[in-house]
C-alpha cells in the first residue's frame, strides 16, 4: 500500500467528526452543485460518504475511493440513499471503467489530495461521455498575494497530514481538456465550485 492510501486510511477514523464544521458551512453549496447531476454518475473520492445526502434521489451512482478504510465507512452510509448506489475501491488516476461511460462526474475536496491531479482529471475526461459534465467543489490556491505565496510555503507541512493547499485546480481542469462553464467563489477565491464540460 502506498503512503497516500495509508494516510487516508488513518484519516478515516475521525474524518466525520473532523468535518462537522465543513459540512455545516459548505453543505448547501455541495447540494446546489450536485442537484445538477444527471444520468449515470461517477462520484470521485467518496471519502466516508458524507456527500451522499447531497445527491438528488433516483440517480445511478458509482462512488469510488482509493482508501479501503474510507470505502468501508462509505458503505455503512449507502443505505441512506434512495437510488442506485455502489461504492468501489478505485484510483481516479487509473480507472477500470470503459471510455465514455458516465454522464456526470461529481467530486468534492478531492483534487487537493489526488497525487497527480492532471492524470486523474484526464481519466475523468476519458470516462465521461462527450458533453458530459464535471461538477467540483474544491479548495484551491488563492490567486492574490501574499495569501497565495503563504499557501505555497505551508503546503509541505499540510502534505504530511493530507491535502495540499496550493493546487491550481482550474488550470488543471483545463490542462485535462475540459471547458470550464462556471467558476463560482464560495469563500474568497480559495473555495470554489467548478462546472466543466467535456467538449
Ligand atoms: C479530503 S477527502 C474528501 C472526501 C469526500 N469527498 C468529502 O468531501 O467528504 C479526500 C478523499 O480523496 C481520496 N483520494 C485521494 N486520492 C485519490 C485517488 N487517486 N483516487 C481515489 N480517491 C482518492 C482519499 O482517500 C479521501 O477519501
Amino acid at each position: 500500500m502506498n503512503d497516500h492510501i495509508a494516510r487516508w486510511n488513518s484519516a478515516s477514523k475521525c474524518f466525520d467528526l473532523a468535518n462537522v464544521g465543513i459540512e455545516r458551512r459548505y453543505g448547501k453549496y455541495k447540494r446546489e452543485l450536485f442537484t445538477k447531476c444527471q444520468g449515470k454518475v461517477l462520484l470521485v473520492a467518496a471519502g466516508t460518504g458524507l456527500d451522499f445526502p447531497y445527491f438528488p434521489e433516483g440517480l445511478e451512482i458509482t462512488a469510488i475511493d482509493f482508501s479501503p478504510k474510507m470505502v468501508e465507512k462509505a458503505r455503512e452510509k449507502m443505505g441512506g440513499y434512495s437510488g442506485k448506489l455502489e461504492v468501489v475501491e478505485a484510483d481516479v488516476m487509473s480507472l477500470d471503467f470503459p471510455g465514455k461511460s458516465f454522464d456526470t462526474v461529481a467530486t468534492s475536496c478531492t483534487f487537493c489530495s489526488v497525487p497527480d491531479p492532471v492524470k486523474g482529471l484526464k481519466e475523468i475526461y476519458r470516462v465521461l461521455k462527450p458533453h458530459g459534465r464535471l461538477l467540483m467543489f474544491e479548495h484551491v490556491r488563492a490567486g492574490a498575494m501574499p495569501l497565495g505565496a503563504m499557501m505555497d510555503i505551508m503546503t509541505p507541512l499540510f502534505r504530511k497530514f493530507g491535502p495540499e493547499i496550493n493546487r491550481r485546480t482550474g488550470e488543471n481542469v483545463r490542462k485535462a481538456g475540459f471547458t470550464i462553464t462556471r467558476e463560482y467563489n464560495v469563500y474568497l477565491d480559495m473555495v470554489k465550485l467548478f462546472e466543466a464540460v467535456r467538449p
